[in-house]
């Protein structure tokens, strides 16, 4: 998800037991043109696999380039973004776009995978205006060398808003012989099963897990059929925020690291109570030391107004 899948971010995903991470988007344009912004995007961890990195754009022989250097980057799959919404994306031809444009998009895939031995999954949406477009889409990618499709349950229309659409992946789950994983407001146990209950083979998780990397151990005691684990504490929040602070300042050294470390952070005080203030501090981080000073600032005013803190989850 871009500005947040940052490689310490993912690494807390995995963690707590997610199974395949994915970069945010990046332009195969830029990327072909040797963007160092760009690049930094592309930091890969040894210890990750498998981990995707994710493309976007509209010009087969650009996104080939682009795929062959996520191959040599070491990554262990490329995505195709046919999802994003945004104009300053589908205005070029990508993203969403390409769900308009089967054609431009067939020989998108279809390059990326010949460029590379690696297996290049496509993520798309359940259409531009209608649901009902999805399996040709999806059928179409394919055929055109996807290995696995991501399904976000929503049209571009939609956006981020209305309802996910669990028959339109039911559809496209039957339309293709390849893995489907489905995606859209994944929140809980009950909403991974609604997905799951689409035959999808896989679920994605986007905001669901924003401010809670935890989540990825609820969800994976429903694979292995064992009861969830409690959530963490509050004071064990704090800690798993703290850690992503370290991680990201070792990424990106301390002053861009904690500029992006203020919306990050502010994720993780979302549905805690007394929260409001704390969230509005978080734009003011500069230091991983401002960083420590709000967690425990938050946990002593948490205590002071519930002295049984300990059990609280
Ligand atoms: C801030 C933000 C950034 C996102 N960036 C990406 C991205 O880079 N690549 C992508 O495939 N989807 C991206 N998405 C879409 C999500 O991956 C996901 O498909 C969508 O939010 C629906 O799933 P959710 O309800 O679990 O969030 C982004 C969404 C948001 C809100």
């Amino acid at each position: 998800m871009a500005g947040n899948t940052n490689l310490a971010y993912r690494r807390l995903c995995r963690k707590y037991g997610a199974e395949i991470t994915t970069t945010e988007m990046v332009s195969a344009q830029a990327l072909h043109h040797g963007d160092t912004k760009t690049q930094a995007i592309l930091e890969r961890g040894d210890d990750e696999f498998p981990v995707a990195a994710q493309l976007f754009g509209s010009d087969p022989t650009i996104l080939a380039n682009g795929a062959r250097i996520v191959e040599e980057l070491g990554f262990h799959l490329v995505d195709f973004n046919m999802g994003c919404p945004v104009p300053k994306i589908t205005g070029g031809g990508g993203g969403s776009a390409l769900l308009r444009d089967s054609i431009r998009a067939s020989d998108c895939v279809s390059a990326m995978s010949e460029a590379t031995s690696l297996p290049v999954t496509v993520k798309i949406r359940t259409g531009w205006n209608s649901p009902n477009e999805a399996p040709q889409v999806a059928s179409d990618m394919e055929n055109a060398g996807a290995s696995a499709l991501t399904v976000h349950g929503r049209t571009r229309t939609q956006k981020y808003s209305g309802k996910v659409e669990y028959a339109a992946i039911q559809q496209v789950v039957q339309a293709v012989s390849i893995p489907v994983i489905g995606n859209g407001d994944i929140v809980d146990l009950d909403s991974a099963k609604l997905m799951l209950a689409t035959g999808a083979s896989g679920i994605a998780v986007g905001r669901g897990a924003l401010g809670r990397p935890w989540f990825f151990a609820e969800l994976r005691s429903l694979f292995e059929g064992t009861p969830p684990p409690p959530p963490p504490s509050i004071p064990e929040r704090m800690q798993i925020l703290l850690e992503l602070g370290k991680g990201v300042c070792a990424l990106y050294g301390e002053q861009r690291g904690m500029k992006n470390m203020r919306r990050l952070a502010a994720d993780f005080f979302k549905s805690s109570p007394g929260s409001a203030l704390s969230r509005k501090k978080c734009s003011h981080l500069n230091t991983l030391k401002d960083l420590q000073a709000l967690t425990e600032h938050f946990i002593l005013q948490l205590e002071s107004s519930r002295p049984n803190l300990a059990p609280e989850r």
